[in-house]
């Protein structure tokens, strides 16, 4: 069981994860043009906090994630009118075959290992001229989460983090600190980078 599978529960109780999904949805409605003809990846998509947000702005939004636990809430929050197509896959090593027309991504790349591979793998699914539109923490101390398990980078700094996306081939990378979670020990900066096939 993972860690996020033992926070599924509890997830959408989190008033600043709804609150910083809610933020980051804006920016990305703010930047990127969506329409009703797309179809979008979430990748760490959990319960689907940015997901749903996006989801009324576009045709279908697929949700990968490695928790089952986090998508059976997801799957939960699913109605007729709105929903996600959950994926409970490791992407990097079991790659999609599908192409969309964009990706988003809310508090996900911290997790990710190794960037160069994620982001080689993600760009073979994405269209041309698709996009991608990644929030996550810029860089920080080690203690924005009270346990770091799970966390391979704490947080990212921005010319470091737009240079292995431009040598996966995207192009037209733009990088904007769109909102400030405070805790009470400290303020922690989240950036979306947003970029285009
Ligand atoms: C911090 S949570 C963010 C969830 C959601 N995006 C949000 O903003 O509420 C990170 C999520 O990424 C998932 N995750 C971690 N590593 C992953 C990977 N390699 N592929 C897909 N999902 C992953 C976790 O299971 C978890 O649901």
């Amino acid at each position: 069981m993972s860690k996020f599978d033992t926070r599924a529960n509890n997830w959408d109780n989190g008033d600043i994860r709804v609150k910083g999904a809610k933020k980051i949805a804006e920016a990305i409605n703010a930047v990127i043009d969506l329409n009703k003809d797309m179809q979008i990846i979430d990748f760490g998509t959990g319960t689907g906090l940015l997901g749903f947000s996006i989801a009324p702005s576009v045709k279908q939004v697929y949700g990968v994630d490695t928790s089952a636990k986090m998508l059976e809430k997801l799957k939960e929050k699913n109605t007729s009118e709105l929903s996600i197509i959950p994926y409970h896959q490791d992407i990097i090593k079991e790659p999609l075959t599908q192409e969309f027309d964009g990706l988003i991504s809310s508090m996900t790349l911290h997790h990710v290992q190794d960037l160069e591979a994620f982001f080689a793998t993600i760009y073979k699914n994405i269209k041309k001229d698709g996009f991608i539109a990644i929030a996550d923490l810029e860089k920080e101390d080690g203690t924005f989460h009270s346990d770091n398990e799970g966390v391979h980078h704490f947080g990212f700094e921005k010319e470091e983090l737009i240079q292995i996306v431009q040598k996966s081939g995207f192009k037209n990378i733009k990088f904007q600190t769109i909102n400030t979670i405070k805790k009470p020990h400290k303020d922690f900066n989240i950036f979306l980078l947003t970029a285009y096939k």
